[in-house]
């Protein structure tokens, strides 16, 4: 393994396999759509969640005039929807218009909402700051709503069945994905004093270790498999090794 050193401004590229959102808004009874990699949930209670948006987006001085903005949440199904309506302006014309994308009325707020996506969130404007060369809108959730095929209200988790019913992952540039897989760490929850003078650390390395053992075991029976002619070859890596501290 090599590690290189990267330019600055391209850091946030590693934060890079988070959900885009689109975020829809509304003013003078226009609506809008715009794709959002940038953001992140901020406080439970209130419920707050902040988007950066740059000043040069029509976005931008929708959900500052318009005070609301709804948050979509894609699959695949919009895969080049989202492209689109990250390629070109509000300014230009109506882009929400041209992509056919069906909407549908929000439970609080005026901006629409979109068909194709897994995941609504309505948000009043609570605050916005300058962040550097984007603004960050805090938004004040009021409505919330899930497909119930994709999330499972009940572990609040994505339920990640159904490629068509996952959240769309951006990677950069024009390059999306989904999620893949699903592992439940096996560390036990006991006092954190105890844990600490257990020594927390041999027991992270035999999980560890155990967890490479399992996927060794999986990668020998997929090869015998192969060989049998019964599975497609494996392209997935093989388990990598913590190095010595
Ligand atoms: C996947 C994707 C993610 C994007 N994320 C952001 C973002 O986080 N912030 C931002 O200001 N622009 C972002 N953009 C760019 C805007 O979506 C784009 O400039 C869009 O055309 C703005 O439309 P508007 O002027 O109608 O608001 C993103 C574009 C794409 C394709």
């Amino acid at each position: 393994m090599v590690r290189k050193r990267m330019v600055e401004e391209e850091a946030r590229r590693l934060l890079g396999g988070s959900p885009v959102l689109i975020v829809s808004t509304s003013w003078r009874a226009v609506g809008n759509a715009a794709p959002i990699a940038y953001a992140m949930p901020v406080s439970v209670n209130p419920p707050l969640i902040a988007v950066a948006v740059h000043p040069s987006r029509r976005t931008h001085d929708m959900i500052k005039f318009g005070e609301e903005f709804a948050i979509n949440i894609p699959s695949k199904v919009l895969l080049n929807h989202t492209q689109w309506l990250g390629m070109v302006s509000h300014t230009v014309g109506d882009k929400l218009e041209s992509s056919r994308v069906p909407t549908f009325k929000g439970k609080e707020i005026d901006a629409p909402l979109l068909e194709g996506c897994v995941g609504w969130i309505e948000c009043t404007l609570h605050d916005f700051y300058t962040m550097g060369d984007h603004t960050l809108f805090v938004g004040k959730v009021v409505a919330a709503q899930a497909d119930t095929d994709a999330f499972d209200q009940n572990t609040g988790m994505w339920s990640l069945a159904d490629d068509e019913y996952k959240p769309l992952m951006y990677l950069g540039g024009r390059t999306y994905s989904v999620l893949d897989d699903r592992f439940d760490a096996t560390v036990e929850a006991r006092p954190v004093e105890q844990m600490i003078e257990e020594g927390i650390g041999r027991e992270l390395e035999e999980a560890e270790a155990e967890r490479r053992i399992k996927r060794e075991e999986e990668a020998e029976r997929r090869d015998e498999a192969e060989r049998r002619g019964e599975a497609e070859p494996d392209s997935s890596s093989l388990p990598r090794e913590l190095p010595d501290a």
